[in-house]
This record gives C-alpha cells, sequence and structure tokens, in this order.
C-alpha cells in the first residue's frame, strides 16, 4: 500500500474519474443543510443526496456519470465519539451512474482505483456482496459475483451477507435505495485472523460501498422497480487515510493530526496514542484519549456546521451544534480546567481552516463569525452550569454507584444542568445514571405543571394591580416563532407561580383558556425558562414560566 496524504489521495481521485476511459464529470458537494425540499433528513449524510431525484429518472444537467467529495454528517452516535471508531462529521469519496454503467463497470473500477491508483495489493481485498430476500424476491447477487471473480477476488474473499448490511435503505424514510457490495481492505495479521469475517472487526475493514440502485422504497414499506439502474457509491476519506498511512484509528491519520497536535500544545498535555499508549484504556489515559478525540471531532463538525449557516437553538439542526459545542467545552476543561478559552478555539479553528478552507470556501469565508458563534454559545454555556456543577460534585460525592434519577431532575430542572452533561461527567466518574428514574421525574413535573398553570389561571387574580403602569405587548407571532430582542419589562411572582410580561413575543395567548404556545425563553443572563402557558390581559401578554 501507498502511504498516501489525504491531499494525494484527494488528487489520485480527481485523476481516476476525469481520466477519459471513466469520463466523469465533478459534482459541487451539497452543503450540510439538506434543500428546503428534502425533508426526509436533517442534515446531508452521504452524496447521493442531493441526487435523489435524478436517480429517479429526471435527467441531470451534468451528465450520468458523476463524482465528488461530500462533506457528511451522522448524528446518531454522538455520545459514542471519543471510542476509536465514530465520527460525526467525515467526507465521502463518492461516483455515480444515474442510469448509466452498473455492476462490471462499478466494482471493475473500483477496485482498479484501490490496486493500481492506491496500491491495495489484490490479495488483501475482500467483498460482501447482497445474500438475496424474499421481501424483494430476489436471491444471491450472482451477478456481482461472477465479476467479482473474473477481476481476481476468488469466492474465499467473497462473502454474501443479507438486507441487515448489504442492503442499503434510502437516506431518510423513503427513496431510491438497493442492494450493495462493500469492498473490505485486509490490515494485516496483527489485527486479527486470517479468516476473511468481513463483519464487524478490526482487520478487515469496510471502505467502499457500491451500491447497486434499482429499488424504490415507498411510504407504506413496500419496494418497486426504479425506471433506472443507477450506482451510487461512497468510501469514507478518513477510514482510508487511516488505512493508508498505517494508523490505529482514523484520529492519527492526517485528517486529524494536525488538530490533536495543536490541542497539545493549548492544554499542555499529549494524545496518548502518540505516546505510544495507544489505546491503553485503563482510565486515565482512556479519558485523556477520549477528551482528545471529542474535541478534534466536535470543533471540526461544529466548524463546518456554522459555515453551512446552523445557529445554536434547542430544536433540531441548531440543537444539534449546541450538544457538540457543549460536549467540545466540558472535555476542554476536563483536560485543562485553566485552558484559555478564546485562544483555544481560535487557534483551532484556524488550524481547520487551514487544511480544510482550500476546499471549502464556506470555512475560509466565515472563519471569524465561526470562532465568535462557538465562544458565545460557550459562554452562554458556562453562565447556566456553574451553580450545576457544584451541586454535581455534591451528588457524585454521595453517590455509591449511580446518580439516582431524582438528582439527574434536580441538576436539569433548578439548575438547568443538561442530562447529557451529567451522564457524561458521571462516566468519567465511573458511576452510573439512572435515567429512567429521571424519565419518571420528567413526567410528574408535566403533570404538576399542567396543573399549576390551570390553577393559577382559574384563580381570578386581580392582575391590574401587578401591571399598572406596563404597556400592551406587541404580538409578533405571526410573522416569527423566535425573536432576539425582546425585553423583560417585568418578571414577578404570583402564589408560587413565576411570571414574565415581555415588550413583544411570539407566543399565541389564548384568553381565559389553556391551549397557548408553550416554548422556551433565554433571559440575558443565559437563565431558561420554560413557557408553560401565556395569557392575555388586557393586552398585556403574561408568561408563566417554570425554570
Ligand atoms: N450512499 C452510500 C453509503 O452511504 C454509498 O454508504
Amino acid at each position: 500500500m501507498k502511504k498516501l496524504t489525504s491531499e494525494e489521495i484527494r488528487k489520485l481521485w480527481d485523476e481516476f474519474w476525469q481520466d477519459p476511459d471513466r469520463n466523469h464529470t465533478y459534482l459541487k458537494y451539497a452543503s450540510l443543510v439538506p434543500d428546503s425540499q428534502d425533508k426526509t433528513v436533517l442534515f446531508t449524510t452521504a452524496g447521493m443526496q442531493q441526487l435523489v431525484p435524478y436517480l429517479v429518472g429526471k435527467p441531470h444537467p451534468q451528465g450520468k456519470r458523476l463524482y465528488n467529495t461530500q462533506k457528511s454528517l451522522r448524528t446518531g452516535d454522538i455520545d459514542e465519539v471519543g471510542d476509536e471508531r465514530h465520527l460525526t462529521f467525515f467526507e465521502m469519496l463518492g461516483n455515480w451512474s444515474l442510469g448509466d454503467y452498473f455492476k462490471k463497470e462499478s466494482l471493475t473500477w473500483s477496485i482498479r482505483f484501490l490496486n493500481e491508483y492506491i496500491g491495495v495489493p489484490m490479495e488483501k481485498i475482500g467483498v460482501t456482496i447482497f445474500a438475496g430476500d424474499e421481501s424483494l424476491g430476489i436471491g444471491e447477487d450472482t451477478e456481482a459475483r461472477k465479476i467479482l471473480n473474473e477481476i481476481g477476488i476468488p469466492d474465499q474473499r467473497i462473502k454474501a451477507i443479507g438486507m441487515e448490511d448489504n442492503f442499503r435503505g434510502p437516506a431518510g424514510e423513503i427513496g431510491p435505495c438497493g442492494p450493495c457490495a462493500e469492498i473490505h481492505i485486509d490490515r494485516g495479521e496483527e489485527w486479527g485472523p486470517n479468516d476473511w469475517d468481513m463483519g464487524e472487526n478490526d482487520r478487515f475493514l469496510e471502505v467502499w460501498n457500491n451500491v447497486f440502485m434499482e429499488f424504490y422504497k415507498n411510504e407504506d414499506g413496500t419496494f418497486s422497480k426504479l425506471s433506472q439502474q443507477n450506482v451510487d457509491t461512497g468510501m469514507g476519506l478518513e477510514r482510508l487515510a487511516m488505512i493508508l498511512q498505517g494508523q490505529q484509528t482514523v484520529f492519527e491519520c492526517d485528517l486529524f493530526e494536525f488538530i490533536m497536535l495543536a490541542i497539545q500544545d493549548l492544554v499542555d498535555k499529549k494524545y496518548p496514542p502518540f505516546e505510544k499508549h495507544e489505546n491503553d484504556f485503563s482510565d486515565k489515559e482512556n479519558n485523556t484519549t477520549k477528551h482528545f478525540r471529542i474535541i478534534a471531532d466536535h470543533i471540526r463538525t461544529a466548524v463546518f456546521m456554522i459555515g453551512d449557516g446552523v445557529i445554536a437553538s434547542n430544536e433540531g439542526r441548531g440543537y444539534v451544534l449546541r450538544r457538540l459545542i457543549r460536549r467540545l467545552y466540558y472535555s476542554v476543561i476536563s483536560l485543562d480546567e485553566n485552558a484559555k478559552l478564546d485562544d483555544f478555539v481560535k487557534n483551532l479553528v484556524d488550524q481547520i481552516n487551514k487544511k480544510y478552507g482550500t476546499y471549502y470556501i464556506e470555512i475560509s469565508n466565515n472563519t471569524e463569525s465561526i470562532v465568535s458563534s462557538i465562544l458565545n454559545e460557550i459562554s452562554q454555556f458556562q453562565k447556566t452550569i456553574n451553580n450545576g456543577r457544584q451541586k454535581l460534585n455534591e451528588i457524585m460525592k454521595n453517590s455509591s454507584k449511580e446518580i439516582e434519577g431524582k438528582n439527574i431532575f434536580l441538576l436539569y430542572d433548578t439548575y438547568g444542568f443538561p442530562v447529557e452533561l451529567t451522564k457524561e461527567i458521571a462516566t468519567d466518574n465511573g458511576l452510573a445514571v439512572d435515567l429512567c428514574g429521571f424519565e419518571k421525574e420528567m413526567e410528574k413535573a408535566r403533570e404538576r405543571s399542567r396543573e399549576g398553570t390551570k390553577d393559577v389561571f382559574k384563580r381570578g387574580i386581580d392582575w391590574a394591580k401587578y401591571l399598572h403602569g406596563i404597556p400592551a405587548t406587541k404580538f409578533v407571532g405571526y410573522d416569527t416563532l423566535e425573536t432576539q430582542d425582546s425585553s423583560v419589562l417585568k418578571d414577578f411572582e404570583v402564589d408560587g407561580q413565576r411570571v414574565v410580561v415581555l415588550d413583544k413575543t411570539p407566543f399565541y395567548a389564548e384568553s381565559g383558556g389553556q391551549t397557548s404556545d408553550t416554548g422556551s425563553l433565554i433571559l440575558d443572563d443565559g437563565e431558561e425558562l420554560k413557557v408553560v402557558g401565556v395569557e392575555n390581559y388586557a393586552g398585556v401578554y403574561l408568561h408563566f414560566v417554570n425554570n
């Protein structure tokens, strides 16, 4: 295998597909935020997403043979990041046939790229193919097997697997899909026995998925045959770089090494695998390794997300970004309590920009706002969690094995301390968390707040007494569901219920009833209040809130 840098891989990728023998056209990568018409997914998770209309028959303006490198984001396993395998953001090398070539060319070219361009010896390549499934009415993919045999991959290195792994479903619930062939590379005997077991193992790693898209999954779960046969492939750049560079995990390949080195300088600690502790997961090393990886992954992802216009918030994409930044922050202070956050973030964003900015101008054009968005979010979060952190320390001192649900709830409800963070810190300290117990407490609280709100509404309070001199509230909810610049005119308590009045509000109030908007109110000092009901009293909107 050639020891190639990621830049060299990118160059070879372009050369290979642009070669007149294959004649593919470069397709501009899509934003991580999918087209507003694509309601099936929150983020771009693969290169084929922007091609869905063309996979089902619409002619593509750039032709039938395309390739690119697609920035992709998969958020299902955020909590797993820190181990040896999981990443949120990654780049996917992909090529497509839109009703043009099919299995023979696709498999032949994939293997040629690996063998001739990247230098992977043929005897180190194995492939899994589709074993067939009754629901689709098709049997084992003998066509793929025959093609592979002809290219020089014998049956010993081919394994047939069913729907669970070798059928690629659509990106969301519905859409084009099909059986696939997954190409694996043998990393050598130090990684395990020579059994060509291409399941979850460290020796035979999947690098490249060739999906033969000829089906469409319908809303009712059935499959129809598409009018054309397509190819959709994807190969993770980080994983390929890791294998070619002979590294143990993706976090040591050149797409991460520079970030790890920068973190080392900033926190004055070493990334354990660079010190040849490898993945020695004996407690202290384990935590240090984990936090380096979380920082590296999450900051890279945050940079790309913000570059594509995502803003931290309490829902959807914004919430994913918020979680990443919060976890990133916790990892930084875990490595160095006194880390200078401004320098830390600025420096890492600069480094990431140096590495990626020439390929992704949405990063080089926005570095300043990326830095300030991350720092703003961190400083808001710091305000929220300081008190909670002390309380959590006390709770941990008094917990032997597990943090009880009612304490997780107390931290969440009274201190605004996120549950994920409680979990993370507890795990670092060898404690479990009772999340079921927490859910039960949440349900009880919801019930209490429904009841409590009802009471205040019902009780015929003389609001005029509290609202003397307060002007009518401007209702802006027809234009927007969120405002950034409302001012608090009054913040008071009646019979144990906190009430907030704003100069303008997007919350709809139902006079005299309980069915009004609910949501959240974030005060200038970062305190977050839950709005559980809104009532209109003589034009003044009363927001009933719980902290
Ligand atoms: N879209 C295919 C994948 O994500 C290539 O594996």
